[in-house]
């Protein structure tokens, strides 16, 4: 069964193409490269032992998207492809606005035609802003976003979900992720932030191998127990794994829009990742406290009984073995960029 992966040389994507193929999907990357790096492909063949096809196009070429759709005829589609900075599109709003929105908008245009069983989107836990109460269930009112980063996932989950109602053919299932970290377990994939990284996990894996001097912490002075952020960092390959059961759901059965947190559950704070990475590794983090950042919000974690009932899916990996994974694919690195 053939699936379109939009951004599935990066991060997330990336980690998704794997288990889609371990899963018996012939899964066809889109990717710009804006994001990711060409060289990600190699290393996911090196995993799996088989060849990817991809097609270099940005999302927003309309009439290049119909002519890979045309070729490949795809029964699902999994849409990765968008900016993901939360800080980054507070000083670039309008980058957000037009790769995260426009883009889907051109996306669903060239899917018209097409008889896709599935398609699967790539939402946020930052459409809930500052939530009222934690952990947040999928029916936690959503809030003003914190950032246009926020904005564009609430606004992509109205256009689908307006959209799809007219197409009980097509089943949607919008997930919303906590914060995705780690490696693949092999150490041959993982992240790979370009220039200087905007999240807490990649930032704290240069700062240990010394691309980076010292992680600067966002404030410590929130309402929280120990006075840092906390989140809910959920490891990469549990994220890919939910995406692929949300897929197969929807290539087998006829489901109502689905809407599901991709969370583990627990939520931890800035200090603590810092601390179990230590414990981990026996490296040291050189860190200060400067001032919080503006889009960030004091906590917010998942409550995830909903994925875990629908799907039978619950994380494998604790916070220990992401940042473990993060580490050994940031000294991977080292060799793959040489
Ligand atoms: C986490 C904490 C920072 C960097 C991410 C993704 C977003 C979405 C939600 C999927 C915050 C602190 C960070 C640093 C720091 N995921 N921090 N120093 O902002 O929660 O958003 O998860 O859609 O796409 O970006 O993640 O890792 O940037 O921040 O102190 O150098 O770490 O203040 O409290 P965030 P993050």
């Amino acid at each position: 069964m053939k699936i379109i992966v939009t951004g599935g040389a990066g991060f997330i994507g990336s980690h998704t193409v794997v288990e889609l193929i371990d899963c018996g999907y012939d899964p066809v990357i889109i990717d710009d490269f804006r994001n990711s790096e060409k060289f990600i492909l190699k290393q996911i063949e090196g995993i799996t032992s088989k060849p990817i096809k991809h097609y270099e196009i940005d999302c927003g070429n309309v009439k290049e998207m119909k002519r890979v759709f045309k070729e490949e005829n795809p029964d699902g589609i999994i849409h990765f492809a968008a900016d993901k900075a939360v800080n980054e599109s507070v000083n670039n709003p309008l980058k957000y606005y037009e790769n995260n929105v426009s883009n889907l908008i051109n996306l669903i245009k060239v899917i018209e035609e097409y008889d896709i069983k599935s398609f699967v989107f790539s939402s946020s836990c930052t459409v809930y802003g500052e939530p009222d109460s934690i952990p947040v269930k999928e029916s936690t009112p959503t809030k003003a976003a914190f950032s246009p980063y926020g904005e564009t996932k609430q606004m992509g989950e109205k256009i689908l979900l307006d959209y799809f109602k007219n197409k009980p053919t097509c089943n949607l299932s919008l997930l919303r992720y906590f914060n995705p970290i780690g490696a693949h377990r092999t150490g041959e994939i993982g992240e790979l932030p370009i220039g200087v990284p905007n999240n807490l996990v990649p930032f704290i894996m240069q700062t240990a191998s010394g691309k980076r001097n010292v992680l600067t912490v966002f404030g410590n002075d929130y309402d929280t127990p120990d006075g840092y952020c906390i989140r809910d960092y959920i490891h990469v390959v549990d994220l890919a794994v939910a995406h692929v059961l949300t897929l197969k759901h929807g290539v087998e059965q006829v489901h109502q829009p689905l809407v599901l947190n991709v969370g583990t559950g627990k939520g931890h704070s800035v200090l603590e990742v810092i601390r179990t990475f230590e414990e981990q590794t026996g490296e040291k983090v050189n860190f200060q406290i400067g001032e919080r950042r503006a889009g960030d919000v004091p906590s917010i974690y998942a409550d995830n009984a909903l994925i875990t009932s629908v799907l039978g899916w619950k994380p494998k990996y604790n916070l220990g073995d992401a940042l473990l994974h993060a580490w050994k694919w940031e000294q991977r690195i080292q060799q793959l960029m040489n």
